[in-house]
C-alpha cells in the first residue's frame, strides 16, 4: 500500500516538474488559504510549494498509507520507536504539563520528569536570586555550557533567540575540543563568580571530557578543592559523573528516552533556565507542548508538522531536490539552520530503514543557510539563478524583539519579497522591454538580457511568528521535531538512532594514539601521510 503510494506521489510529482507555481493561484482561487495552516500559534504558508490541491492530496494519501497518526501514536504512548538501541523516544513527556501520565516502554516517566523540572527551577531560582552562591561567598554571574551536538545546539539557539540585550547572568558556550573555543569562554571570567554546566548524554564523549577536565582544572587553580562546587554535570549517565567525580547532589539527570538531539526540554537546558529565569524556560516548554497537542490533535490535512514534511517530500523524493535552505529573517535564530542540521541529518541521513534493508528512496535533504538578510549577499544569487533548484523555508518574525523599527519593516520587506522574487522571477521578454526603454542596441540586448532574467519557480514555504517569545520558539522547534518524525516514518527509517556518527569517532582515537607517539597503525598511504606530516 505504501508503496503504491510513493508511485503514485511520484507520478504526480512530474505534472508539477514543468508547471509555473504562479499558474496554480489562477486555477485554485482558494489556494492561499487552502494551503496555509495556524498552529500553536505560528502560521505556515505553503501556497508557494509546487503541488496543486490534487497533488497535496496525493501527499496526503502518502501519509495515510504510511500510517502516520498511527505512528504518531505509538510514539506519544512510549513505544520503542528507537529500536535499533532499544528505546522510546519521549521528548514530548518533558514538555507536558505537571502531573502527565507518559509511559517509555511501559515505564511510568512523568512523576520523574516533575521532580526533575522542580530541582532544575530550584536550583536556577536560586542561582538567579543570588542564594546560592560561588566558594567565596560571591554571586554567580557567569556560567560556561561545556557539551556538544544535542547537547550544545539547542541551548544555544535558544539563549541567542531569547537572551536579554544585558543580561544579568552571561551564558557561554563551549562546544569543540579546539582548545580556542575554551581559551576564548573562559577569557575574562572570574572562577569565582562561574558555574560550569558540562552537559552529556552520555558522559563519554571526548570533546566534553576534555573541556570539562579544563574547565575543573581552572575552577581548581584558582578556588583550590572548592572549585569543584561550581561544576555542575547534566547528564543520563550517572555512574558516568560519578566517575568523573560530580558529587550526585551536582548532577542532574534525565532518562535515557531523551535523544540528544531532542533533549533541549530536559535537564539539558538548565543553563538557559538558570540564565533566563525560570518562567522563560517554562514558556519554551508550554509552546512545545502546544504544537505537541496539535500534532496529536489536528486532523492530517491540516497538521502543520505533517503538511510540513509532505512538502519538504515532494521536493525531495517527487521532484528530486536533495537540499534545502532554510533562512530565518530573524537575527536571533541564525543558530536555526544549524540546529535544523542535526535534527534532520543526524536523524534522516540513513541508507537503511528500521529492518536493515536498502531504503527504497533518498532520504534526508542537505540543509543549509543562516540569517537573511545576510545571506541575499552570500548564496541567494545561486538560489535565483542556478542550475539547481533549492526549496526554502523562510522564517519571519512579525514584531521585533528589540531595536528600530524602521529596521524591521525593511526585514520583513526582503523576507516576503525573496519568497515572491524566487516564485514569479523576471521573464526574458521583460528584461528585453526594460533594455530596449534605456536605448540599448539590440546586440547588447541579445547578450545581456539572459543574464538578467530570473526563471522562478522556486519554492518556499513561509513561517510566520508574531513574536519570538519563548512560546513561539517553544512551536517551532517542536514542529520541526515532528516534521522530521513524519520524513522519518514515510522513509521507513528509525530517526532516533545515529550509527553514522561512531566510526570517525573510533578511528579518531587511533590516530590520536599515534599522534602521541604510539606504534604506526594501518592507514592507506594518504592518511599515514598526514599522521607522519603531524607528527614531524
Ligand atoms: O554526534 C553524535 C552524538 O552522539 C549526538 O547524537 C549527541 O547529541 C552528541 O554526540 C553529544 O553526545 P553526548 O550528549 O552524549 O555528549
Amino acid at each position: 500500500m505504501l508503496k503504491a503510494a510513493w508511485s503514485r506521489l511520484e507520478a504526480a510529482a512530474q505534472s508539477a516538474r514543468d508547471r509555473c507555481i504562479d499558474s496554480l493561484f489562477a486555477a485554485e482561487p482558494d489556494r492561499v488559504a487552502a494551503m496555509s495552516v495556524e498552529a500553536a500559534g505560528l502560521y505556515l504558508d505553503l501556497a508557494k510549494q509546487p503541488w496543486s490541491r490534487a497533488e497535496r492530496e496525493v501527499a496526503l494519501d502518502l501519509a495515510r498509507a504510511g500510517g502516520i497518526e498511527a505512528a504518531r501514536d505509538r510514539h506519544f504512548a512510549g513505544a520503542v520507536v528507537n529500536a535499533s538501541e532499544g528505546r522510546a523516544a519521549l521528548h514530548m513527556a518533558l514538555r507536558a504539563p505537571k502531573g502527565s501520565d507518559f509511559e517509555a516502554d511501559g515505564e511510568p516517566v512523568s512523576a520523574g520528569v516533575d521532580a526533575v523540572r522542580a530541582a532544575m527551577r530550584a536550583f536556577a531560582d536560586a542561582v538567579g536570586s543570588g542564594a546560592k552562591r560561588g566558594a567565596t561567598g560571591k554571586a554567580f554571574k557567569s556560567i560556561v555550557h561545556i557539551g556538544i551536538g544535542g547537547s550544545d545546539f539547542g541551548p544555544r539557539l535558544v539563549w541567542d533567540a531569547l537572551r536579554p540585550v544585558t543580561p544579568g547572568i552571561e551564558l557561554r558556550f563551549v562546544a569543540n575540543v579546539d582548545p580556542a573555543d575554551m581559551a576564548l569562554a573562559l577569557a575574562g571570567l572570574d572562577p569565582a563568580q562561574t558555574l560550569v554546566v558540562v552537559v552529556s548524554k552520555t558522559f563519554t564523549t571526548l570533546e566534553t571530557l576534555t573541556n570539562a577536565q579544563i574547565a575543573r582544572a581552572w575552577l581548581r587553580a584558582a578556588l583550590g578543592q572548592a572549585g569543584d562546587g561550581h561544576l555542575i554535570a547534566v547528564s543520563a549517565a550517572p555512574g558516568e559523573t560519578a566517575a568523573f567525580g560530580v558529587p550526585d547532589d551536582q548532577v542532574f539527570g534525565f532518562g535515557d528516552w531523551v535523544g540528544g538531539r531532542y533533549s533541549v526540554w530536559s535537564s539539558v537546558g538548565l543553563s538557559c533556565a538558570i540564565a533566563l529565569g525560570w518562567d522563560a524556560f517554562q514558556g519554551l516548554l508550554d509552546g512545545a507542548h502546544a504544537m505537541d497537542r496539535h500534532f496529536q490533535t489536528a486532523p492530517l490535512e491540516a497538521n502543520a508538522p505533517v503538511l510540513l514534511a509532505l512538502a519538504h517530500i515532494f521536493n525531495r523524493n517527487g521532484l528530486g531536490r536533495p537540499v534545502r535552505a532554510v533562512v530565518p529573517y530573524a537575527q536571533r535564530l541564525h543558530l536555526l539552520p544549524t540546529f535544523l542540521q542535526q535534527l534532520e541529518m543526524e536523524s534522516n541521513g540513513k541508507q537503511t530503514t528500521a529492518n536493515g534493508a536498502p531504503v527504497a528512496r533518498a532520504t534526508s535533504t542537505t540543509v543549509f543557510g543562516d540569517a537573511g538578510t545576510n545571506v541575499q549577499h552570500a548564496f541567494f544569487q545561486m538560489m535565483h539563478q542556478g542550475t539547481d533548484i533549492i526549496p526554502i523555508d523562510i522564517l519571519a518574525v512579525r514584531q521585533a524583539s528589540e531595536g528600530e523599527t524602521v529596521s524591521q519593516a525593511k526585514l520583513l520587506a526582503n523576507a516576503v519579497a525573496q519568497a515572491e522574487a524566487l516564485m514569479v522571477g523576471k521573464s526574458e521578454s521583460s528584461v528585453r522591454a526594460e533594455l530596449a526603454a534605456k536605448g540599448m542596441a539590440t546586440a547588447d540586448i541579445d547578450e545581456l538580457a539572459p543574464q538578467k532574467t530570473f526563471h522562478g519557480n522556486r519554492p518556499s514555504s513561509f513561517i510566520l511568528l508574531d513574536a519570538l517569545t519563548p512560546q513561539s520558539l517553544g512551536a517551532l522547534l517542536a514542529l520541526y521535531e515532528h516534521k522530521t518524525f513524519v520524513e522519518g516514518v514515510l522513509w521507513e527509517i528509525n530517526s532516533f538512532d545515529q550509527w553514522g556518527v561512531e566510526l570517525g569517532k573510533t578511528l579518531a582515537v587511533a590516530v590520536l594514539k599515534e599522534l602521541e607517539g604510539g606504534a604506526p597503525g594501518a592507514h592507506d598511504p594518504s592518511t599515514a601521510d598526514l599522521i607522519a606530516r603531524l607528527k614531524s
